[in-house]
Formats: structure tokens, C-alpha cells, sequence
């Protein structure tokens, strides 16, 4: 099993402008790693370039590894092998993953065909299974029709199919729930803890609010202008904020989240969001 991401000392600079400044952190599996900071503060891009999908004209420096190689030393073709297969990326706007003129079924099966070299009928039960599992109402119906026909939650489970589709190890959830509503956002959230505790999944979950990251996240990092200001369990980041910053995040946050944060027995459940 692998044993996620470890990212040290990373750097992004565009042009003259530092975006991330030497940020050190681990994504392990079976864990969600929650990202939180203040639009702006480099959360996606940091994610996108743990995928090597950070801007063309900008440079990395530091490591990131993966199953012991360094990906900043992998060439595109090498990164284009992982990324899809062993790392996938979702993104806060469904339609983003999905091409708007293809059916589902060549979007979540060609993927697994081109990465796997898997047969048509193959890829098309697997799809099948997992819309079924990701709760996508008559999973095969839904393969034939295009991104338009479902609404925004439904559209990111499907998104998330896509994502899931082969098997990753890696998972870099760019504020996955932000554009759905609250009741949607909890079965999403659920989904994804369920995929990180039964699959093993390294989930590094991005997202500005930290009421939705105290609900999921094992452990915590807060971002600033480009730096890691904070980082620990969700618990100890959210009952004890070090920075600030952090304070001032925390206390922004609708009075109901701080006393209801579970004990760190609780961690592995996201028991705010029961409520169907
Ligand atoms: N393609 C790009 N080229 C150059 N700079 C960029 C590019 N995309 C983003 N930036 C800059 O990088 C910095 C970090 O942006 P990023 O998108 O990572 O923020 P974020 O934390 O994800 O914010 P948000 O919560 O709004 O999504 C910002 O200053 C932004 O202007
Ligand atoms: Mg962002």
C-alpha cells in the first residue's frame, strides 16, 4: 500500500512572485489532510502542484515524494502516467472534470481503458458499480447521458467516479463541496471519508471554511500568503490555535462549531453532518 505524499520544503514561484513559500507536510494514507487559509493564500495551487498542474512559466523547487520518487524529477510523460491513475484531483466545480459533449460512460470509462487496458464491457461495470456505491441514482441509465442532465451534487459524484475510477492512492479534493448545498456537501464529505477509510485513500481535502474541515479532516494545515502557519490534528488546531490567524478563522466561524468538535477519539467520523 503506499504510503501517501510527503512534501518538503516545496516552492512555486511565477515570474518574480513567490506563490508557495517552502511548505512542508505529509498527505498519509487513510487520512483526510485538511488545507484551509484565506482565498488567495495558495491552496490550489499547491494542490495542483503536488498534480505537476501548477502554471506552465512557473518553477518548483523542494520534493515531493511519492512511492520513493521525487515527482518534481518526473518528466511530463512519467507524471502523465500517475496523474488519473495512482493521483486524481477533483475540483470545486464539477463541470471543471467533466467534458460538457460527452456521455458519462466515455468519461468515466475511457479513462480506465487508456490508464488499464481494460475492455469496454469491463470499464462499463466498474463504472456502473461505482456510481452505484457513489449513490448515483439507476447508475446505468446515467452513463449514457451528458453532464448537463444532473444537478450540481449529482454532478460531483459523478465527478468524483471519474476521479475514483482507477483506483488511486491520491486523492486532492479542491474545495469539492463549496458550490452545493449544505445538506449535499454532508453526503459528499461522507463519501469521501468513507473512500479514505475503506479504500486507504490519501485525501488532502482543500477547502477555505474550517467548519467544513473540523467536520472531516484528520489533521489541519492553514495557509498564509503562501506559508503554512498552522498545522496539527483538526482537534488540537481547532480547540487550541497557535497563530492568530487561526483564531481569527476559528472565531469567524458560526458559533455552533467550536463546542460541538468531537473528542479525538471521535476523529474518524464526520459526526456533525448525520443529518440526511
Ligand atoms: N495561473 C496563475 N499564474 C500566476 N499566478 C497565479 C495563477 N493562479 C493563481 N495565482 C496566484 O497564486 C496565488 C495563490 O492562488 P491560489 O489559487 O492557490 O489561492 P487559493 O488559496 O486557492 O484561493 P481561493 O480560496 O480563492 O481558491 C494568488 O496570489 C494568485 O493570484
Ligand atoms: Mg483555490
Amino acid at each position: 500500500m503506499s504510503n501517501g505524499i510527503a512534501v518538503r520544503n516545496l516552492t512555486l514561484e511565477v515570474g518574480e512572485t513567490q506563490i508557495i513559500r517552502d511548505i512542508s507536510f505529509d498527505i498519509p494514507a487513510g487520512q483526510i489532510t485538511g488545507l484551509a487559509g484565506e482565498s488567495g493564500s495558495g491552496k490550489t495551487m499547491t494542490g495542483m502542484s503536488i498534480c505537476g498542474l501548477h502554471p506552465k512559466q512557473g518553477r518548483r523547487g523542494g520534493s515531493i515524494a511519492f512511492e520513493g520518487r521525487n515527482l518534481l524529477d518526473l518528466s511530463e510523460r512519467e507524471m502523465n502516467g500517475h496523474r488519473g491513475k495512482d493521483i486524481a484531483m477533483i475540483f470545486q466545480d464539477p463541470t471543471a472534470s467533466l467534458h460538457p459533449m460527452l456521455r458519462i460512460e466515455s468519461q468515466l470509462t475511457d479513462h480506465l481503458r487508456f490508464h488499464e487496458g481494460v475492455s469496454r464491457r469491463a470499464a462499463r461495470t466498474r463504472a456502473i458499480s461505482l456510481l452505484g456505491s457513489l449513490q448515483v441514482p439507476d447508475p446505468s441509465s446515467a452513463l449514457r447521458k451528458y453532464p448537463h442532465q444532473f444537478s450540481g451534487g449529482q454532478l460531483q459524484r459523478i465527478a468524483i467516479a471519474s476521479a475514483m475510477i482507477c483506483n488511486p492512492k491520491v486523492l486532492i479534493a479542491d474545495e469539492p463541496t463549496t458550490a452545493l448545498d449544505v445538506t449535499v456537501q454532508a453526503g459528499i464529505l461522507r463519501l469521501l471519508r468513507g473512500l479514505c477509510d475503506e479504500f486507504g485513500l490519501a485525501i488532502l481535502l482543500v477547502s477555505h471554511d474550517l467548519g467544513v474541515m473540523s467536520a472531516v479532516a484528520d489533521t489541519l494545515i492553514v495557509m498564509r500568503h503562501g506559508k503554512i502557519v498552522e498545522s496539527g490534528t483538526r482537534f488540537d488546531v481547532i480547540t487550541s490555535p497557535q497563530e492568530p490567524y487561526t483564531r481569527a478563522l476559528i472565531e469567524s466561524l458560526p458559533s455552533v462549531v467550536s463546542p460541538t468538535v468531537d473528542s479525538p477519539a471521535q476523529t474518524s467520523t464526520a459526526t456533525r453532518f448525520e443529518a440526511k
